[in-house]
């Protein structure tokens, strides 16, 4: 039984076989495989999700397992209960794994030390989402092939974003080159060591074009220019789009601002990606919950 609770802790041998694995359950034609048939998966979002919730469901589903999907708002949260009390109810109960985002940062790995259960990380606050990045590092090895020696940009929302931190950490130990592009006031310091900054000019002349949304709802009051100043700027402008090298993948890991950081038809232009995304987000939830599980 294992946790998945970062990229960070992973070694590029543990990222391989997940994505190996990933690989495996990608080219099943079956849609049902009863593997997981007497496991029982709670979902637990004390944040919301649309793609991460539904991929993991449909990835549980998949495999088999009696899925428990559990929602803050409906929940006695709302009463004031703690996220560990609550995670110690379910786990009394007997559920196998517990799948969990979690609005503070941090908060998660002292969860994991408190109980006895494996815990995957759906997002924690803005310090990572694994199984995001392990879409996305899918997504790539299926464009090109392998990882190594890749120029991926990640462009936008750094300070906020946990995918940015995935990646970075997944992607580097896979032998992938990362570099930021972002406006002043939405780098991450602590992550400067890591991952050089760039121009918008230089963060187009790479591999993958990662785009990442400006999340409105983390920001200070008054922290964001104008979303058209924004678009302006930093967006994956169609002019902009038009200029990408022949190979040149788009990326987002979605929900996407539609015309701030990228323009409503590059969003289904042939160079994009990111529905794609969406759809290997169920392989690869399933080589995770696998994992934890067995
Ligand atoms: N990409 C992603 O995590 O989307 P959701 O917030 O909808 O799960």
């Amino acid at each position: 039984e294992r946790s998945l609770l970062g990229l960070r802790e992973l070694s590029q041998t543990e990222i391989v076989q997940l994505l190996n694995r990933t690989a495996y359950w990608d080219n099943q034609a079956v849609k049902l495989t009863p593997v997981l048939e007497s496991k029982f998966v709670s979902n637990m979002f004390f944040e919301n999700s649309t793609r991460t919730r539904f991929s993991f469901e449909m990835a549980e589903k998949r495999l088999g397992a009696q899925v428990l999907n559990f929602t803050a708002a409906a929940s006695s949260v709302e009463k004031g209960e703690s996220i560990y009390d609550t995670v110690r109810t379910l786990e009394s109960m007997g559920i196998d794994v517990g799948v969990i985002r979690l609005k503070p940062a941090g908060v998660l790995q002292q969860l994991a030390e408190k109980v006895s259960i494996p815990l995957i990380n759906a997002g924690d606050g803005n310090n990572e989402h694994p199984t995001q990045a392990l879409l996305d590092m899918y997504t790539m090895s299926k464009a090109f092939g392998e990882l190594k020696g890749l120029k991926v940009s990640i462009i936008g929302d750094i300070m906020h974003s946990r995918v940015a931190r995935s990646n970075l950490w997944g992607l580097t130990k896979m032998g992938a080159q990362v570099q930021f592009c972002a406006p002043e006031n939405m780098k991450a310091p602590e992550l400067m060591p890591y991952a050089p900054y760039v121009s918008i000019e230089e963060a187009l002349k790479a591999d993958v074009v990662m785009m990442l949304r400006v999340q409105l709802e983390r920001h200070a009051v008054g922290m964001l220019q104008s979303a058209e100043e924004y678009r302006r700027q930093y967006g994956l402008t169609e002019e902009r789009a038009a200029k990408l090298g022949a190979g040149t993948i788009i990326m987002h890991p979605a929900p996407v601002n539609r015309n701030v950081e990228i323009d409503d038809v590059v969003v289904e232009s042939s160079k994009s990606r990111i529905f794609p995304q969406m759809a290997n987000g169920v392989p690869v939830r399933m080589a995770v919950i696998e994992r934890a599980v067995l």
